[in-house]
């Protein structure tokens, strides 16, 4: 599979961390560092951000994004936020299927899909995050879950609609808890997804497809795990939060 077909992608996930004025203050402190990127830079950052983060970034190679959004075009869904609404913004961008919104949101595989119909109808890009539990790797399903969590997330995206699609290989275990997948782990995993990919749509719809990975990425152990021939760049927690962090590893991913 060849790496040169598909553009690298290094995305912050915020998640529910800054307030206004500290986005204002991080986005302008990365800007002048990720400048000449040989990769796409993203920020997925809370709704209450989008629009002091669009600002800054403006003029800038850093693209936003939110990081969910609600199935619905609108409705009665109070404390939602749909995709038009996140078009409209300007955020570019959205997460969607995060593990943490699994865990504790009651999001479902059909949720997750859901939401990505959305997302894509609002002519967003989706970063679409699939990855399995300690236990799941353990019992040596990684591989099942990854895929069914794909299929159904996927089911009803066209081929053509692929293109606003990036899928995040996350490994549960491995967010936030400073434990990172190895480097073999993270090409296998996200290698395994590419040929689920292949089977559901065709070679070059997964030749094209940007796969990242993400768990505990940092400036240190980037640049081995982006390595990978099939690890196309990085979902970035905790890192992201860090300008010279989050900089170091879109330099990781640029070469
Ligand atoms: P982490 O988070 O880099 O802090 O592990 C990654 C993610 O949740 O997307």
């Amino acid at each position: 599979m060849n790496k040169n077909l598909r553009k690298a992608v290094i995305a912050g996930n915020w998640k529910m961390n800054k307030t206004r004025a500290g986005a204002r203050e991080l986005i302008e402190e990365l800007k002048p560092l990720v400048a000449g990127a040989g990769c796409q830079v993203v920020a997925c950052v809370p709704y209450t951000n989008l629009e002091t983060a669009l600002k800054a970034a403006q003029a800038s190679n850093i693209k936003i994004g939110a990081q969910n959004c609600h199935w619905a075009g609108s409705g009665a869904f109070t404390g939602e936020i749909s995709g038009e609404m996140l078009a409209e913004m300007g955020a570019g961008y959205v997460i969607i299927g995060h593990s943490e919104r699994r865990q504790y949101f009651g999001e479902t595989d059909k949720t997750v899909n859901q939401r990505v119909r959305a997302a894509l109808d609002a002519g967003l890009t989706v970063i679409l995050c699939v990855g399995e539990l300690l236990e799941q790797r353990e019992q040596d399903i990684t591989g099942e879950v990854c895929a069914m969590q794909t299929k159904i997330a996927l089911s009803g995206v066209t081929k053509q609609e692929l293109s606003r699609v990036i899928i995040a290989y996350e490994p549960v275990w491995a967010i936030g808890t400073g434990k990172t997948a190895t480097a073999e782990q993270a090409g296998q995993a996200c290698g395994f997804i590419r040929e689920v990919v292949a089977k559901l749509y065709d070679k070059a719809a997964a030749e094209g497809l940007t796969i990242q990975y993400g768990g505990s990425m940092n400036a240190a152990n980037a640049a081995e795990l982006l390595s990978q021939p099939d690890v196309d760049g990085g979902l970035i927690g905790g890192a992201s939060l860090k300008a010279a962090d989050f900089a170091a590893i879109v330099k990781a991913a640029s070469v």
